[in-house]
């Protein structure tokens, strides 16, 4: 039995948000639209399941194949599912300069994990570049950037998680 990918409001917000994405793409370039569909999945499952990328794959008249080969490259896209809150701790020169590896390493205590794992509430990363190199150290919460970070309000932002 398979199983089942969309709830029935899922698979109408997917099929109608695949329509109106490919509207933008010539009828015989349809695989261009990797990016904008797989966004579309993710944003409806929170994650990219590999039933969801044979479904962007088959839509898109391309292999599942090149759907992974897109969906490995950017770290923005989740072939595994992320724990509830998605932490990425810029370590670039600049933060680095600010002491992110300090966040880092106090995310990694108060959290329980160390960079690069996860858990059902938790995942922690380090990341390039988050483009706020003026107001660093900088972590990025999901799709919320939190800048300037300190012991006190890294403490803050943790109590806030539930
Ligand atoms: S170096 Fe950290 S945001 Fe640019």
């Amino acid at each position: 039995m398979a199983v089942l990918l969309f709830s029935a409001e899922q698979q109408q917000k997917f099929d109608s948000g695949l329509v109106e994405i490919l509207s933008h793409y010539p009828a015989d370039r349809k695989s261009a639209a990797m990016l904008p569909a797989l966004r579309l999945l993710q944003s409806l499952k929170g994650w990219l399941p590999p039933a969801g990328l044979e479904q962007v794959a088959e839509r898109l008249g391309t292999t599942r194949e090149k759907a992974y080969e897109v969906a490995t490259f950017y770290v923005m896209f989740f072939t595994r599912q992320p724990g509830k809150y998605v932490l990425d701790v810029c370590t670039n020169l600049s933060c680095s300069l600010r002491g992110a590896e300090k966040v880092l390493a106090a995310l990694e205590q108060k959290l329980g994990l160390k960079a690069g794992s996860a858990n059902d509430r938790f995942t922690l990363r380090e990341t390039e570049c988050l483009a706020s190199c003026g107001t660093g150290p900088c972590l990025q919460v999901n799709e919320d950037h939190h800048e300037s970070l300190t012991p006190a309000k890294l403490d803050a932002l943790v109590a806030t998680f539930t």
